[in-house]
């Protein structure tokens, strides 16, 4: 039914490839009425007692003309005819295809604008080789639908309404008896509809899983060469694509007995028409030519245009399973939207407030945030300190309103956050996520993503912020070096120096630092932290930091332990207390002392 929708939106395109259709049938029903009239002429000619050819809409050539000449007219104007339907055929392909491009282009569009704009949720709940299989195979199989089926599907139906009706007005007691057959080749189709279509649900969920095995193992490379786990590996995907091809066989199987099972139907009405056809024409109830010979004709193509009805059957299940899995993505509500009466985000403070935040990840799972209230004043640092786990990037992707709160709110400048357009406050805070995504363009535009119109100047002023403008140079192309996918040809610490200059060329009031320095190694995490230290200057920075360097340099430190916050204040203060952060901080110096014990100095002058 979506599908018809879609199509709609085409509607001009769609009836034009409908007249032609149809206008192609007529003149084939046109070209087999000659062909009637042809062999009658002949036949009165041969037999002059034989019944009259009765000739259409009264133009019979008058009667001096010998038999030759009439039946070369006939034969003519049968040529023309074909010769007509031809061009005609060949526009109405092209008419067709360029339909169906325009549908399968447009859809395929509108499932990645959908997918712009769908929450984490969505994400955290379809594997990425779902998502990937929706966009292309499934948008693909679509295009199965209509080239193969929508627009078969009416003209199938349109013809043998033209064929029932010029068969019936042949004799209708005929065509009725041909067509008793037709309600088995019914149950049949509808069986096989049942069979198949949750098969090819699962076929499309099993080829799901391929896609997600492979892409894992192509992003994992390093970790499968690393533990030595090829062998593995492919035993794992030998399995997966083994299930894949099981099921397609299961499939097959049906598909090739059902298929021929419904042409062999048709057959039946051959026998039919041979012999209580052969009487009527004994008895003289209807002519040879444009009676039985018509006759036999139509019921030829009126069994093709059944038999195609099983083909279709097979695509349009097939289809039906892919279309239903666009449109859930199409469908698919979204979590994070901005409400009707949002108000505009002018320039903002950079006040960042918590109160009483709960936050679960689905609505029927344990919460990773209980209770949270906080107040990060504009300008001010927070640091959040917690064990893996303690729910820091959590805290953090409330904020963007990557996620909303099971409870409580989240204020920015006081206003609730789900008050405010959601583009909007997301221009306005800077993120540098845990593990930074860098898109395979040059250097310049992967700091420029936020703000595609920045100058040159921007670029390298925000990258030399980000301490990245040295190691930028000393690339073979400088700023315009293409990275590779992911940015895998760089650094650990250098993707985050991007990351950083990222964020901060958007000057935002707020800046979410979610542990730059986690994957680094301690003498590139010096300068990641001093690239964080000029970049959050002068804007609200909520940071996840380990180092005391940083813990210390905060007005605010949260500490955070299994959800909650165990402990806030300033270092010094924290320091004083006996807690979590008394004990992460001991340990921390305990370890530098070590260090300075063994006569290495490292990362003791900043203390
Ligand atoms: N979690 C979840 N679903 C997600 C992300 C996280 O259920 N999509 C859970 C995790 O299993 C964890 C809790 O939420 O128990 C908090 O996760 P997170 O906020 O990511 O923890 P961090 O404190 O950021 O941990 P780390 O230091 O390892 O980054
Ligand atoms: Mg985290």
């Amino acid at each position: 039914m979506r599908m018809l929708g879609l199509a709609w939106r085409f509607k001009a395109a769609a009836a034009k490839v409908l007249v032609l259709q149809l206008v192609l049938l007529a003149m084939a029903l046109s070209g087999l009425g000659l062909l009637g009239l042809g062999i009658d002429v002949l036949k009165h000619a041969v037999q002059a007692d034989s019944a009259e050819p009765s000739w259409p809409l009264g133009l019979a050539p008058p009667d001096a003309w010998s038999a030759m000449a009439k039946v070369g007219l006939v034969a003519g104007a049968i040529f023309l005819i074909a010769a007509m339907r031809f061009f005609l055929d060949r526009w109405s392909t092209i008419q067709l295809a360029m339909f169906v491009h325009m549908i399968v282009a447009d859809l395929r569009m509108m499932v990645y604008d959908k997918l712009q704009q769908l929450s984490f949720q969505f994400f955290d709940a379809n594997d990425s080789g779902s998502i990937i299989n929706r966009v292309t195979g499934d948008v693909q199989a679509v295009r199965m639908f209509i080239e193969l089926a929508m627009i078969q599907i009416v003209m199938i139906v349109v013809s043998i309404a033209f064929f029932l009706t010029y068969m019936g007005s042949i004799h209708m007691q005929l065509t009725l008896v041909c067509l008793a057959t037709s309600p088995l080749l019914l149950i049949m189709t509808i069986w096989f509809g049942n069979v198949v279509k949750p098969a090819y649900r699962k076929n499309r969920e099993l080829f799901d899983t391929t896609v997600r095995v492979l892409s894992e193992n192509v992003r994992g490379h390093h970790v499968v060469k690393g533990f030595s786990l090829e062998n593995s590996e492919i035993a794992k995907f030998h399995a997966t694509n083994g299930e894949f091809r099981d099921q397609q066989q299961w499939i097959f199987w049906r598909v090739s007995i059902f298929v021929p099972a419904i042409q062999m139907i048709p057959q039946i009405n051959l026998i039919v028409l041979l012999t209580y056809g052969g009487y009527l024409y004994m008895q003289g109830e209807i002519l040879f030519g444009s009676g039985l010979v018509v006759f036999a004709s139509l019921l030829q193509q009126f069994s093709n245009q059944i038999s195609q009805v099983a083909q279709i059957t097979n695509v349009v299940q097939r289809s039906i399973v892919s279309a239903d899995r666009v449109f859930e993505v199409l469908d698919a509500p979204l979590a994070i939207d901005t409400s009707p009466d949002a108000k505009p985000m002018v320039q903002s403070r950079g006040e960042v407030r918590f109160e009483g935040v709960e936050f679960r990840y689905k609505p029927d799972s344990d919460p990773v945030l209980r209770d949270i209230s906080f107040t990060a004043k504009p300008g001010q640092t927070v640091a959040i300190l917690g064990a893996t786990g303690a729910g820091k990037t959590s805290l953090l992707s409330l904020i963007p309103r990557f996620y909303d709160p099971s409870a409580g709110r989240v204020l920015i400048d006081g206003v609730d956050v789900r008050d405010l357009d959601v583009q909007d406050l997301r221009r306005h805070i800077g993120i540098v996520f845990q593990e930074s995504f860098l898109f395979s363009t040059t250097v310049a535009d992967n700091i420029a993503f936020g703000h595609p119109n920045a100058s040159r100047d921007q670029i390298e002023n925000a990258a030399k912020i980000a301490q990245a403008h040295e190691f930028i140079m000393e690339l073979p192309d400088g700023y315009n070096t293409v990275l590779s996918e992911s940015g895998a040809n760089l650094s650990g610490g250098q993707r985050q120096r991007l990351a950083i200059a990222r964020a901060v060329l958007l000057e935002p009031p707020i800046l979410l630092l979610d542990d730059p320095t986690a994957a680094i190694d301690p003498e590139t995490e010096g300068e990641i932290l001093e690239a964080m230290d000029r970049a959050m200057q002068g804007r609200t920075t909520l940071v996840v930091a380990h180092r005391l360097s940083t813990l210390r340099r905060a007005d605010q430190v949260l500490v955070l332990d299994r959800g909650t916050l165990a402990q806030t204040g300033t270092h010094t203060q924290l320091m004083s207390e006996q807690g979590h952060y008394q004990h992460a901080a001991k340990l921390q110096i305990a370890d530098d002392e070590s260090l300075r014990l063994l006569g290495i100095p490292e990362h003791t002058e900043d203390r």
